[in-house]
């Protein structure tokens, strides 16, 4: 396993670049939420293995995982024999990830420190790109930058998989449905993720409505092949790089 240190160069930031190393909401530079992660987010190792089936990923290919935290998708897709790219701005996510494919006797990952809006694909072009759960962690203006080079990291028919919290709702229902929501996923034993930290989501970090990630998937040149949503809080978007 390499690890690559990708970091912006001087020239191409300017004094208005967001920083995205800097944390928002929870905060996974801390090694004692990054411990808790696989518990309270839950088991998706056989999710992420059927996803991967699912998609047609297979040896030799180009995956990029971005934002990958404990790294269970990169490790299936690794297993299946693909050249995956793990990327991620945390280093304690990345040594967690790092630890977890070396337990699974897993090789063909490179792991570089680096984000949505700083990692630089090379050499050529990734067959798939997957995202779960990260992109929330951008403004909306960084988003469509994000989204933007992920489409120039992609080779022509090649594969985005974006899931997110993403809202589905009515704005003028804003109240009723965040509630509902927090209600049906909170758990308090400890056992996933507490009303405080579903409060804190929406409170301090930039989930936004489907509506905005779809336009902003086709400004950047996706063609969106399908979405699923559900509990008006999750959205899973399909999309092919013409
Ligand atoms: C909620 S975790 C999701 C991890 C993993 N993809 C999963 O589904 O379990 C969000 C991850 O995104 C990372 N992250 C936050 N901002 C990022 C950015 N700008 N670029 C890449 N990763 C980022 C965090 O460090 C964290 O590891």
């Amino acid at each position: 396993m390499k690890d690559d240190m990708i970091a912006p160069t001087k020239g191409e930031r300017q004094g208005w670049t967001y920083d995205e190393f800097a944390q928002t909401g929870l905060d996974f530079a801390d090694p004692a939420a990054v411990a808790a992660y696989d518990r309270r987010q839950g088991d998706r190792d056989a999710a992420n293995a059927h996803l991967l089936e699912e998609l047609g990923v297979t040896g030799g290919q180009v995956v990029v995982d971005l934002g990958t935290g404990t790294g269970s998708l990169a490790i299936a897709a690794a297993r299946l024999g693909a050249n995956v790219h793990a990327v991620d701005v945390s280093r304690p996510m990345l040594e967690r990830a790092r630890r977890k494919a070396a337990a699974a006797h897993v090789d063909g990952i490179e792991f570089h420190h680096a984000g949505f809006l700083t990692y630089r694909h090379r050499p050529g072009r990734a067959d798939f790109i997957f995202s779960q759960f990260a992109l929330h962690h951008l403004p909306d203006f960084w988003k469509q930058a994000a989204l933007t080079r992920v489409a120039s990291m992609l080779r022509s028919g090649g594969i985005f998989y974006l899931r997110d919290v993403v809202f589905s709702f009515e704005p003028k229902d804003q109240r009723q449905a965040v509630e509902a929501w927090i209600g049906a996923v909170a758990r308090e034993d400890g056992s996933g993720w507490s009303r405080r930290d579903f409060e804190a989501h929406v409170r301090e970090e930039y989930s936004t409505y489907a509506w905005i990630i779809e336009g902003m998937l086709t400004r950047a040149g996706f063609r969106i092949e399908n979405i699923e949503q559900s509990l008006a809080a999750y959205a899973t978007f399909l999309a092919i790089r013409p």
